[in-house]
């Protein structure tokens, strides 16, 4: 499981958690104020684990306030919901430890929904803001999705459909959700049957009603991307594993508003 950095130089932590420039830090460091696992720490090099390490400074145990963020391969057959009497939560795929730390404390959330029978990349993570930042339409995050028709579409038809979704296609009203507009959206062929398509916004049943305009029917969705994080390949259907810094970053890039 790749992981965020664990193992963190001990002025770098004290510094991120606001205990002062590393220069201030290195000072209260050497003052032997800091204790790392009952004992005392004088070297600011030293390396510390925020995860598991207990740390105490000036007498004060560390809660570090560092955010969780996850991916997940979401299986089919989960609900994107907090709750559910008929079906399986997403939150069931969590191991019993991450369950008691973030779902118990009510400290993570999903980003965005999937339908349950949609598979692929789910984010969970503990940063509320992050979590805006992802979902609000004003942001533009492009979400892109790998989607498998019921009737094959010829090459002419392809160019049609693209051209339609490209120009921003009009979707009929489901449930409470109203016919609406769909902002420009990318269709990408892979062959006959399937395409990618990457939308900005999340409108409900978004991907299923562009293709059911188009007189098509969407029979398995998989989302792929959001924005420039890739779903790994090496994560089974249900699993998930911690967001590397470097996913974050690309997760994270700031918006074209
Ligand atoms: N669009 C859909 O129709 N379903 C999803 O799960 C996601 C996007």
């Amino acid at each position: 499981m790749a992981n965020l950095k664990e193992s963190e130089r001990l002025d770098k932590v004290l510094a991120n958690e606001g205990f002062g420039t590393r220069k201030e830090v290195k000072r209260i460091i050497h003052s032997g104020a800091v204790v790392v696992n009952g004992e005392s720490i004088l070297q600011e090099s030293a390396h510390v684990n925020v995860y598991k390490d207990e740390i105490v400074v000036e007498g004060k145990k560390l809660e570090t306030k560092r955010n969780y963020h996850f991916m997940m391969n979401k299986a089919a057959g989960y609900v994107c919901s907090t709750k559910s009497d008929s079906h399986k939560i997403v939150y069931d795929l969590l191991s019993d430890e991450d369950a008691r730390r973030f779902v118990a404390t009510g400290s993570i959330s999903m980003v965005g929904r999937l339908d349950a029978d949609t598979e692929g990349l789910l984010i969970l993570t503990t940063d509320g803001n992050l979590n805006h930042r992802l979902t609000s339409p004003k942001y533009n995050i492009p979400k892109k999705y790998q989607v498998t028709l019921r009737d094959s579409v010829d090459g002419k038809t392809q160019e049609d459909y693209t051209a339609r979704v490209a120009a921003g296609i009009h979707i009929a009203a489901e449930g409470k959700a109203p016919e609406a507009d769909c902002r420009p959206a990318v269709v990408e062929w892979k062959s006959s049957e399937v395409c990618f398509i990457t939308v900005t916004e999340g409108m409900f049943h978004e991907v299923k009603r562009i293709f059911a305009a188009l007189g098509n029917e969407v029979i398995h969705l998989k989302r792929v991307q959001i924005n420039g994080l890739v779903l790994d390949p090496a994560l089974a259907s249900g699993e998930y594993r911690e967001l590397t810094e470097e996913e974050l970053s690309v997760l994270d890039v700031q918006p074209i508003v």
